[in-house]
């Protein structure tokens, strides 16, 4: 098993919104039979807010503030030996911050999703303020390829959930 990932137990999942990071990330953590943390779930949790009203109430730098906090959170569990699969939000990578801390700890994959796959799974989603707005929502998918590719690996998003699990099985980290 490569050596940050004895170190580091934990699998983070990045990508896009809808690009399938929480429920192949709860997939594969059945198949592993390790812990899952939805990143999201976690912040709506602590703060006892869901995601739309911390970004309506609060704003998205707080939101930004909170979830780097909760990435540390989760990374000490982690590292406590508890060997967790982890789906980020969408915009958890792209912040220099956390991908400074995912690189070194763990293992980082993207679940790659053509933005029309993206689109179809989350058309008019209520929950993710950032999607409200289409000319916007492809923007940012645009602009953050160049962050995600930055993740350990790659793995193709637009398929069904139990071959993208094998897929991330099929990654060379494992032995
Ligand atoms: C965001 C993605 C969302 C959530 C928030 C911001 C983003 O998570 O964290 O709405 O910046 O891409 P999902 O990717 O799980 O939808």
């Amino acid at each position: 098993m490569d050596t940050s990932l004895k170190r580091s137990p934990g699998v983070y999942l990045t990508g896009f919104m809808g690009s399938g990071k929480s429920t192949v990330a709860r997939a594969l953590a059945d198949r592993l039979g390790w812990s899952f943390v939805d990143l999201d779930a976690e912040i709506e949790s602590a703060e006892n807010a869901t995601i739309a009203e911390i970004f309506e109430l609060r704003g998205e730098p707080e939101f930004r503030r909170i979830e780097t906090e909760t990435i540390r959170r989760v990374m000490r569990t982690v590292e406590r030996g508890m060997p967790t699969v982890i789906a980020l939000g969408g915009g958890s990578f792209v912040q220099p911050a956390n991908a400074a801390l995912l690189a070194t700890h763990g293992i980082s994959i993207w679940l790659d999703c053509p933005f029309e796959i993206i689109t179809q799974r989350i058309i008019e989603s209520e929950s993710r303020p950032l999607a409200r707005d289409p000319e916007g929502f492809r923007k940012l998918y645009e602009e953050r390829q160049a962050a995600y590719s930055r993740a350990h690996y790659r793995v193709d998003g637009a398929c069904e959930v139990d071959q993208a699990v094998q897929s991330i099985l099929d990654l060379p980290f494992w032995k």
